[in-house]
């Protein structure tokens, strides 16, 4: 499909088994559309559909991987037309349900929608430059698409009271420090940087990727009892497949594994 505000790449820089995606709206700092959101529902409709793909990234601009939802398609919505469209929840559910990994790599400001929308992948990797916050309440409303709810599991009540009440920006640092973003790079290596990583987990089995991604999400979700007896289910079952047994064999012969997601 061509793709107006986004920009989609398939093995970039040599990264196989990766897909790019990056947000492209420069006029408006990439903020989220609903024009965006479709497309990005159709993206990773299309990477999830693909046998080729093990690893998205989703990325911006140097500037701003996203600096909201779009305030200017927002601001004369009535209520009877937030609720009838559902705003952004379609878009928000492809990434929420995308089956595999999606990295956020973000530069510069990730803010309310963009911050919202980079809690929803998988991991977030950040430039040294980067700055997040959840400024709604500046606009006179709130987060709309999960802020609420995933900045405080990932830096607990205090500090997403913090941002949330004044609105405020945090840096890379502060960011790492507080557990909602795994590694800091300087920005012009972020991206190089995230494709190795994101190649990396393409070249293993697609199948333990899947159910480690599942794991890992299921720890959001339930009580430790119920995780614990989930991972134990799974941890069974990966024994059904062959990259079970192609990953171990290797192991024992001191060879790399050739995985075939079967
Ligand atoms: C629409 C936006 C925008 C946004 C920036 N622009 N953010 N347009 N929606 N969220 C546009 C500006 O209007 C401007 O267009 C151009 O992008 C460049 O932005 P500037 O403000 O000139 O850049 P700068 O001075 O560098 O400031 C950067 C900034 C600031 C600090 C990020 O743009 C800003 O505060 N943006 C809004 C951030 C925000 O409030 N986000 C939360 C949105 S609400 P022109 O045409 O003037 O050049 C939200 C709710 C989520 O996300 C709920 C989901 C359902």
């Amino acid at each position: 499909m061509a793709y107006q505000t986004l920009i989609v790449e398939t093995a970039p820089e040599g990264a196989a088994g990766v897909v790019l995606i990056r947000l492209n709206r420069p006029e408006a700092l990439n903020a989220l559309n609903a024009q965006l959101l479709g497309e990005l529902a159709v993206a990773l409709g299309e990477a999830q559909a693909d046998e080729a793909v093990g690893c998205i990234v989703l990325t911006g601009s140097a500037k701003a991987f996203a600096a909201g939802a779009d305030i200017k398609e927002m601001s004369d919505k009535t209520y009877a037309q937030m609720f009838k469209a559902d705003f952004f929840t379609a878009g928000a559910r492809a990434v929420e349900q995308c089956r595999k990994p999606i990295i956020a790599a973000v530069s510069g400001y990730a803010l309310g929608g963009g911050c919202e929308l980079a809690m929803m992948c998988d991991f977030i990797i950040a430039a040294d430059t980067a700055k997040f916050g959840q400024p709604e309440i500046n606009l006179g409303v709130a987060p709309g698409i999960g802020g609420t709810q995933r900045l405080t599991r990932f830096v607990g009540k205090s500090k997403a009271m913090d941002m949330i009440l004044t609105g405020r920006m945090m840096g890379a640092e502060e960011a790492e420090r507080s557990g909602l973003v795994s590694r800091i790079f300087p920005a012009d290596l972020l991206l190089p940087e995230v494709l190795a990583m994101a190649a990396k987990i393409a070249a293993q089995s697609p199948l333990a990727v899947a159910m480690n991604k599942e794991l890992v999400q299921a720890a959001y979700e339930t009580t430790l009892t119920t995780g614990v007896a989930l991972e134990r289910r799974l941890f069974h079952s990966l024994f059904a497949f062959e990259d079970q047994k192609e990953g171990m064999a290797a192991f024992v012969e001191k060879r790399k594994p050739e995985f075939k997601g079967r």
